[in-house]
C-alpha cells in the first residue's frame, strides 16, 4: 500500500524515480509524486490520478538533479488529491517526506504541532506531520539521519519513511517500522524502494531493511543502523528475477499475462520441492515427523485470494493428514482470542508477505506459542522473515492487483503440504501419494493445452459482460473456487457478485433469482456431480442463465446449462488448479468488455500494510 523510491547517484533522480514509480503502481495509484533536491532547493511536483498525470505535469522539465523520492499513493487520511499526494514538505520547503502505512498518534502531534510551533499544515495526511517534525529538528542536529531519528521517536504506528533535506543534500534517509523496505546497491548510485519491481532495471544487489532500522543511503554507501542507532552488517540478497519478469511482454495487461504464467509458476513451484523421483524436498523447513504428531490443530490464515488457497488447503490437509484444520481471515483471527498453543500449528498464506492482518495474525500466532510455517511469494519478505519456516511459492512477482498466478502457486504448496503430512503421519499409502504426486506434475500440461482455447471464453464474455450482478456455486472444493471466481469478478468489473456453496442456495438466497440471473456453476467435483446437477436444476427452474464449469467427459451437464466450460479431466482434489483458470479469464474479458481499468482497479491496492 503506497509506493515509495529513493534514488542518490550519478543519473538524472527525476528518470529513475518515475521509472520506479512506474513499477510499483500495484501498491496504490491515486495520486503520485516526486522531490528532487538542486542546488539546496527542494523542487516538488505531485499530481492526483497515475503516474502518467505526473509525467504530464513535469512535460520537459529536466528536474536535473542527483537526488530525489517518490511515492506512488493509497490514500488513508484525506482523499486522493494534488494537495494530499506524496512528498509532503514542511514549512519552508527544507524537508521532503514520502510514507507508506499510517502514523496512529497523528493528530496529537499536529495538534502539538500546530499550538507550540505555529506549523500551518497544508494537507489532511498523517504523514505532513512527520515532514514538520523532521524539519524542526533539523534546525538543532548535525544532520538528517540525527533529525529523522529524533522524530521517529515521537511517532506511533506503521510507516517506511524516506527523507531528503535541502541542507544535507546527496543523502536519503530512511526507517522502516512495520511497512517493507529495501535498499538498493548500485556502483556510485543507491536505491530505496518498498519493493524490488523498482529497482530491477537497474540493481541485483538487494539489502532487506529489518524492522527498527533506519538507512543512510549515499552515492556511495548505505548504512543500516538498529533502534539504538547500532550500525548493523546486513548480507547483500542476490534478487534472481529478471527485468522481463516485470514488463508486460506483448500482453494487453499484467493480469492476462500472469494467468498464462501459471503454468510455469504451478511447475516451478513443484519442481523447487519435488526430488527427481517424486520426493518433497523439505530444504530449509525443519518440520519433522514428531513435530507433524505434536499438532492438535492446524490455522491457516490469510487475506482475500490467499485466503481463498487456505480454504482447499483445508480441506485437503484434513483429507490427507487427518489434522483438525481452522481457515480465518487475517483481520478476525487475531481479535478474536484463537485456542493457539505450542501444539498449534499456523500457516499464514501471502502473496506479498507483508499484508499488516496476515502478519499481525501470525506475531498474534506466535506470541501464543505456534509454530509458523508460511507460504510466501516474495523472497525475502516480512512474512517470510518472521516464520519459523517458509515454503516459497515460484510464481515470479505479481503485478497486477488481481491475484492470479500467486494463487495457483499457493494451492500447489497446499497439496505439498497435505501430502508431506499425509506421507509422514501414515495416513495416506506411499501408492496415494505417487499417484498423486504423478497427477500434480501432469497439470502445467493440460493448463498450457487449456490456455489455447480462451477464445471461447472472450466469446462468452462479450456475451454476458452487461449483468448487474452474478452468482458463483459449486459444492465441496469446487465452493471455495466459486469465492475466488467471485472475487476475481468483483475486483476487476466491478459487477456485485456472490459465491454460495451451493447446498445452501435454498436456504434464502435462491429468492434472488430471477429469469436471467447469471450464475457460474462450477461441477468439477465427480463426487458431488450429480448433487450439483439437482443445485442447478433448482435455479434453471427460476429462468436463471447458467454458465457451467465442467470435466471433459462429464457432458450431462448440458442439459441444464446454458453454456458449458471445459477443463481438462484430473482428479476431484486437483480441480482447482485447473477450475479456477476459466473463472480469472472470465472476469479479465468481462472487465475489459466494461472497459475497466483491469490492472489498477478502482479502491484496490495489491499490498495492503493498513489495519
Ligand atoms: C489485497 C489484494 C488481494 C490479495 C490480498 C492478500 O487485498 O488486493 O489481491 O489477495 O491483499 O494479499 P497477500 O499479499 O497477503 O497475498
Amino acid at each position: 500500500m503506497c509506493g515509495i523510491v529513493g534514488y542518490v547517484g550519478k543519473d538524472n533522480a527525476k528518470d529513475v524515480i518515475i521509472d520506479g514509480l512506474k513499477k510499483l503502481e500495484y501498491r496504490g495509484y491515486d495520486s503520485a509524486g516526486i522531490a528532487v533536491v538542486i542546488d539546496k532547493k527542494i523542487q516538488i511536483k505531485k499530481h492526483v490520478g497515475g503516474i502518467e498525470n505526473l509525467e504530464n505535469l513535469i512535460g520537459d522539465d529536466p528536474l536535473y538533479s542527483h537526488t530525489g523520492i517518490g511515492h506512488t499513493r493509497w490514500a488513508t487520511h484525506g482523499a486522493p488529491s494534488d494537495v494530499n499526494a506524496h512528498p509532503h514538505i514542511n514549512g519552508d520547503s527544507s524537508v521532503a517526506v514520502v510514507h507508506n502505512g499510517i502514523i496512529e498518534n497523528y493528530a496529537e502531534l499536529k495538534e502539538e504541532l500546530i499550538n507550540e510551533h505555529g506549523v500551518v499544515f497544508r494537507s489532511e495526511t498523517d504523514t505532513e506531520v512527520i515532514a514538520h517534525l523532521v524539519g524542526l529538528f533539523m534546525k538543532d542536529c548535525d544532520s538528517l539521519e540525527d533529525a529523522v531519528y529524533m522524530a521517529t521517536q515521537k511517532m506511533r504506528g506503521a510507516y517506511a519513511i524516506v527523507a531528503v533535506a535541502a541542507k544535507d543534500p546527496d543523502k536519503l534517509v530512511a526507517v522502516r517500522k512495520d511497512a517493507p523496505l529495501i535498499a538498493g546497491l548500485g556502483k556510485g548510485s543507491n536505491f530505496i524502494a518498498s519493493d524490488i519491481p523498482a529497482l530491477l532495471k537497474y540493481v541485483k544487489e538487494i539489502y532487506l531493511i529489518e524492522n527498527g532500522e533506519m538507512v543512510v543511503v549515499t552515492p556511495d554507501s548505505i548504512k543500516i543502523f538498529d533502534e539504538n542507532r547500532q550500525e548493523v552488517k546486513r548480507e547483500v540478497f542476490h534478487v534472481t528475477w529478471d527485468v522481463d519478469a516485470a514488463e508486460k511482454e506483448g500482453y494487453e495487461h499484467f493480469m492476462l499475462k500472469e494467468i498464462f504464467e501459471q503454468p510455469k509458476g504451478i511447475s516451478e513451484t513443484l519442481n523447487r520441492r519435488l526430488d527427481e523421483n517424486g520426493r518433497i524436498k523439505l530444504d530449509g523447513i525443519s518440520l519433522t515427523k514428531d513435530d507433524l504428531d505434536n499438532f492438535s490443530k492446524i490455522y491457516i490464515v490469510a487475506c482475500g485470494t490467499a485466503y481463498h488457497a487456505g480454504l482447499v488447503g483445508k480441506a485437503v490437509i484434513e483429507k490427507f493428514a487427518k489434522i483438525p484444520v481452522e481457515v480465518d481471515v487475517a483481520s478476525e483471527f487475531r481479535y478474536r482470542d484463537p485456542l493457539v498453543d505450542e501444539k498449534t500449528l499456523f500457516i499464514a498464506i501471502s502473496q506479498s508477505g507483508e499484508t499488516l492482518d496476515t502478519l499481525a495474525a501470525l506475531r498474534e500466532a506466535k506470541r501464543k506459542g505456534a509454530r509458523v510455517l508460511s507460504v510466501v511469494n516474495v523472497v525475502g519478505s516480512s512474512v517470510a522473515r518472521e516464520s519459523d519456516d517458509v515454503f516459497y511459492t515460484w510464481a515470479g512477482p505479481e503485478i497486477a492487483v488481481a491475484s492470479t498466478k500467486a494463487y495457483t502457486t499457493q494451492l500447489t504448496c497446499m497439496y505439498i503440504i497435505a501430502l508431506y503430512m499425509g506421507l509422514a503421519r501414515g495416513t495416506i499409502t506411499q501408492e496415494f501419494y505417487d499417484q498423486f504426486i504423478k497427477d500434480l506434475q501432469e497439470i502445467p500440461g493440460k493448463l498450457e493445452e487449456y490456455l489455447k482455447k480462451t477464445g471461447e471464453i472472450e466469446a462468452l464474455a462479450k456475451i454476458l459482460y452487461n449483468k448487474e450482478q452474478v452468482f458463483f456455486i459449486g459444492r465441496g472444493l469446487d465452493s471455495s473456487i466459486s469465492y475466488e471466481g467471485s472475487l476475481k469478478l468483483k475486483e476487476i468489473s466491478y459487477i456485485n457478485s456472490f459465491a454460495i456453496a451451493a447446498g445452501e442456495l435454498k436456504h434464502g438466497t435462491i429468492a434472488l433469482m430471477e429469469p436471467g440471473t447469471l450464475v457460474l456453476a462450477l461441477a468439477t467435483q465427480d463426487a458431488l456431480y450429480e448433487k450439483m446437477i439437482s443445485n442447478i436444476q433448482e435455479i434453471k427452474a427460476r429462468g436463471a442463465h447458467v454458465l457451467s464449469v465442467a470435466k471433459e467427459g462429464n457432458q450431462a451437464i448440458e442439459m441444464q446449462s446454458n453454456e458449458v466450460i471445459y477443463i481438462p479431466y484430473c482428479r476431484d482434489e486437483i480441480a482447482p488448479l485447473l477450475s479456477v483458470v476459466p473463472l480469472q479469464l472470465f472476469s479479465y474479458y468481462v472487465a475489459k468488455e466494461r472497459g475497466c481499468n483491469i490492472d489498477k482497479p478502482k479502491n484496490l491496492a495489491k499490498s495492503v500494510t493498513v489495519e
